[in-house]
């Protein structure tokens, strides 16, 4: 049975921080699970981290429904959580159901994502009134970086602050089950962590949110070169697959690659027939 967004809604009515870590394929998803990750999302971060590119933007409906499916084939406990992309719900809030509707039905997530505060309340709110399940995502919203100028910390000032807060409220009121705060500071995460009865997913807003999401190759440090302050690499993954990698290519070419222990053999007889067949 899977994980619900009411069980995850339970861990923080029993004050039970919630670990969400991002899953793209069968292998971060497989061993995300065994883990004990009750909640999987996969990210529009995919842009950077599977596809290449220098932002969430170039990340379709189609790439997220792609790895969604598989993510939800790999696992059987975790909530899924699938991304909704730049501009797959922003134009009507048609357009929203619509795709909304294509990444459940396609992909099998348990519930959606959007990024965006008051003014996608109402998409929102008809979504959840359909039967989608929708987790929101305010703060440094990555859809919007062209916008922001960067990724920087949003909510220092007053206004900004205050905008927050109208954010998480409206979209608890629009219906959404939790809310991504991201790259806030910690004081104003934990004023609405506390204000609200949703979970709070904090990525850089501080200790006092009911869970935390992290990027799956961040926590690795599957990039050696690149680590944001937000995240901890756990491990040094990516130097010991560089090693590992490194060491293969040198056997390979040393020809200590495969040996006996790595083959197969076949009878003598069997040989010296073939030999026969083709002399
Ligand atoms: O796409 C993503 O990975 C995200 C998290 C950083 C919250 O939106």
């Amino acid at each position: 049975m899977r994980i619900t967004i009411r069980d995850i809604q339970k861990m923080k009515a029993a004050g039970e921080i919630i670990p969400m870590l991002t899953a793209y394929d069968a292998t971060s998803a497989f061993l995300a699970e065994q883990a004990g990750v009750p909640m999987l999302l996969v990210g529009d971060s995919m842009g950077m981290v599977v596809q290449g590119h220098e932002s969430t933007i170039p990340v379709t409906l189609d790439h997220i429904i792609y790895h969604s499916q598989i993510v939800v084939r790999s696992t059987s406990k975790a909530l899924v959580v699938g991304d909704m992309p730049f501009m797959s719900y922003k134009a009507s809030i048609e357009q929203a159901m619509q795709n909304a509707a294509r990444l459940m039905q396609e992909s099998g997530v348990g519930a959606i994502k959007v990024e965006g505060g008051e003014y996608i309340a109402p998409t929102i709110d008809r979504m959840v009134q359909a039967g989608i399940p929708v987790m929101a995502h305010i703060g440094l919203t990555p859809q919007s970086v062209n916008q922001f100028g960067g990724f920087r910390v949003q909510g220092k000032d007053k206004d900004t602050a205050e905008q927050l807060m109208c954010d998480a409220q409206a979209v608890q009121d629009a219906g959404a089950f939790a809310v991504v705060l991201e790259l806030v500071p910690t004081q104003l995460a934990q004023e609405i962590t506390n204000r609200l009865k949703i979970p709070t997913i904090g990525i850089g807003a501080g200790p006092h949110t009911s869970g935390q999401v992290q990027v799956f190759h961040d926590l690795l440090g599957l990039f050696p070169s690149f680590g944001p302050r937000h995240s901890k690499q756990y491990a040094n993954a990516g130097q010991v697959v560089q090693d590992a990698l490194t060491a293969y290519v040198n056997e390979v070419k040393g020809a200590q690659f495969p040996t006996a222990e790595n083959s197969s053999t076949m009878s003598d007889e069997i040989l010296d027939e073939i030999r026969r067949l083709w002399r």
